[in-house]
């Protein structure tokens, strides 16, 4: 159940039976020679859409930008501060909070998102904890999780592309887009970019790069130790089945904690 494709009483009535909503967010930016600008929110939004279809939860208004200064020196990245990215989150959460909803979980396509989400998060509870009277009301819960995240997903992604996943614009995440709009796919054979050590993931994963300039200076054509010229549709398919179901999973848990 899409919020966009609802009207007002399906709403109503879903709030009947549900505090809790699904809200795909993403990043419009470089994902390399080959892989669409949209990539992140494309496979944020395709997850949850299936995610909701096969569990009966409503899902919210993608939210296409995500932060992402690091990228822009490449054509075409439109990007947000985190701060922004903030205010954002917070304001969407406190519009459907006002009409009765209580529990968000974002599925989030982008690394970069992870530390302005939960930064937004602790906002919000900060409004209630700080308010001199909280009322009756439980409260805004929020989660965010990232589609990676998920160990029997991080299985299928090195068995599937080893060390050629990389970190940005991964042929996973390409491979998805390519399922979703199969005519979208570039065919184009690529370089294996240099590997990337331990350090790197442990002082750069999430995308905490530095400035754009000297991102584009270390990663020229965008990838970061990816190929994704080895992604296929079909690939895509199975990461699909195998995210859903554990999106389900965790969103059920989120929404029955006490
Ligand atoms: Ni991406």
């Amino acid at each position: 159940m899409q919020l966009r494709l609802s009207t007002w009483p399906e709403i109503e009535a879903y709030l009947a039976r549900s505090t809790g909503i699904l809200v795909p967010i993403g990043s419009m930016e470089q994902h390399g020679p080959s892989g669409l600008l949209g990539t992140d929110a494309i496979c944020a939004a395709e997850i949850a859409r299936r995610a909701g279809a096969q569990a009966d939860i409503l899902v919210g208004p993608v939210i296409e930008l995500g932060a992402a200064q690091f990228n822009l020196d490449f054509p075409e990245t439109v990007g947000m501060r985190a701060a922004t990215l903030i205010h954002v989150i917070c304001d969407y959460v406190r519009s459907l909070a006002s009409q009765g909803f209580e529990r968000f979980f974002f599925v989030n396509g982008h690394g970069g998102n992870v530390a302005p989400g939960n930064a937004a998060f602790q906002d919000l509870y900060a409004e209630r904890s700080y308010a001199a009277s909280r009322g009756n009301h439980r409260g805004v819960r929020c989660r965010l999780r990232s589609w990676w995240e998920y160990p029997q997903v991080g299985a299928l992604r090195d068995r599937l592309y080893g060390e050629w996943e990389g970190l940005h614009a991964t042929p996973s995440e390409v491979a998805i887009t390519q399922h979703v709009y199969p005519d979208s796919r570039r065919e184009m054979s690529l370089d294996k970019p240099p590997s990337l050590h331990d350090d790197y993931y442990r002082n750069f994963s999430n995308d905490r790069h530095y400035d754009a300039e000297h991102h584009r200076r270390e990663f020229p054509d965008g990838r970061i130790g990816s190929d994704p010229s080895l992604a296929t549709p079909e690939a895509g398919a199975e990461l699909l089945h195998t995210v859903v179901p554990e999106v389900v999973a965790d969103y059920r848990n989120f929404v029955a904690e006490n």
